[in-house]
């Protein structure tokens, strides 16, 4: 015989479980972004270390609803996964591509080969001496072979090399063009060729691609891998951009110019910087960084409505770029889930108040959201 706390308890239960039901499909049959351009392309979420655990919850819950792709933010760039010479660190890159993969999203591995977040020692011998081209080569086969076993076809995507380029088109000066050289990008995409299941797709991605030697640039290494039957199925544009610059032409340039070599265009890491004083010839560049001020942190307090409405509209534009070029473009990637967890709230100023993305610091959605959502709408789906 059960007590009378007993049959209140499991009462109690069995309404909490009936209500829980009743919301998750009251929230299913609701907009959703990944519903709204399910024809389309994927839209898709960055994921920060902390989503996998308790503090992450709501963000997992709000990642299930609304995305169906997700990005390492930075679990499984090489100072996460491998800080020092035999240091594996892997429970976070195994806890993303785990939920990415439980979800049947299509996942994008970020990064195997970038000039930031990697540690010194990836290009230095066990005396702290520089790697010849040889052993630096073996060392990037290396960490592909050791990508590709663990994560093998549960990574959809990988973004192979970050940020090989400067804005007027030349290769950035790194240790990967000293040591391997100036074809350190094709090196770095025949391994992953070689190395990866052929159901991976292999993406080189940047910021500033919208600047015309970048653009240039970009197109005439994609052509160059080709011409020498090295895959590369991606470009990625980040998408760091501001509430003016760049302007839907040079979008929607690059995107042609990109798609017209037979590549997939990835927007990558999408956010909308809303603070004053963010230079433009910074990009992206993860490295430059200034000062903060009372005056070049003015929403602390929440984004006043006047300036809701640019978001908005600047996101609505986009989006019907996008849209208009959904043949184009494979996946739309916001970098991050809400605007309390975007890295515009460090960068380029440490520990201002940003409102970059689609869903506020409550997990609420935006008046961007629903005009991103109203995009589609009005097109007439
Ligand atoms: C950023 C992360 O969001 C930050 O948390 C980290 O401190 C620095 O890197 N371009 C990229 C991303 O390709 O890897 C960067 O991510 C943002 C710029």
């Amino acid at each position: 015989m059960l007590s009378l706390g007993e049959m209140m308890n499991r009462l109690c239960i069995f309404l909490f479980l009936g209500f829980s039901a009743v919301t998750a499909t009251a929230q299913a049959g609701s907009d959703s972004l990944k519903a709204t351009f399910e024809s389309d392309f994927y839209v898709g979420a960055a994921l920060s270390r902390e989503f996998a655990s308790k503090k992450g919850q709501a963000r997992r819950e709000l990642v299930k609803r609304e995305f169906n792709s997700v990005t390492s933010e930075n679990s499984q760039k090489w100072s996460s996964m491998n800080p020092k010479p035999g240091d594996l660190r892997l429970e976070a890159a195994d806890e993303f591509v785990r939920f990415g993969s439980d979800q049947g999203m299509y996942v994008v591995g970020h990064v195997l080969f970038w000039h930031n977040q990697t540690p010194d020692w990836v290009y230095e011998d066990s005396n702290g001496q520089p790697l010849n081209r040889k052993e630096l080569l073996t060392r990037m086969e290396q960490r592909v072979k050791h990508a590709a076993n663990r994560y093998g076809k549960n990574i959809d995507a990988w973004d192979v090399v970050n940020e090989a380029y400067l804005e007027n088109g030349t290769l950035r000066e790194t240790k990967w063009r000293q040591i391997v050289g100036d074809d350190f990008v094709e090196q770095a995409f025949r391994i992953a060729d070689k190395e990866m299941p052929s159901s991976v797709e292999l993406i080189y991605n940047d910021y500033g691609m919208t600047e015309e030697g970048k653009r240039k640039a970009v197109v005439e290494m994609v052509r160059d891998l080709k011409r020498k039957g090295v895959r590369i199925d991606g470009v990625g544009m980040q998408g760091h951009w501001t509430l003016n610059h760049p302007s839907i032409e040079l979008i929607e340039a690059s995107i042609v110019a990109f798609a017209n070599e037979g590549v997939d265009v990835h927007i990558s890491e999408l956010d909308i910087d809303v603070l004053p004083d963010r230079n433009k010839a910074f990009g992206a560049n993860v490295k430059k960084t200034l000062e903060s001020t009372p005056s070049n942190d003015p929403y602390k307090d929440g984004l006043p409505q006047e300036m809701q409405r640019k978001l908005a509209d600047r996101y609505a534009a986009i989006f019907g770029l996008f849209y208009k070029h959904r043949d184009k473009v494979k996946r739309v990637t916001f970098w991050g889930v809400t605007d309390g967890h975007s890295w515009l709230n460090n960068w380029p100023i440490k520990g201002r108040t940003n409102h970059a993305l689609l869903f506020d610091r409550h997990y609420e959605r935006k008046p961007a959201y629903r005009a991103v959502i109203e995009v589609k709408k009005g097109a007439g789906a």
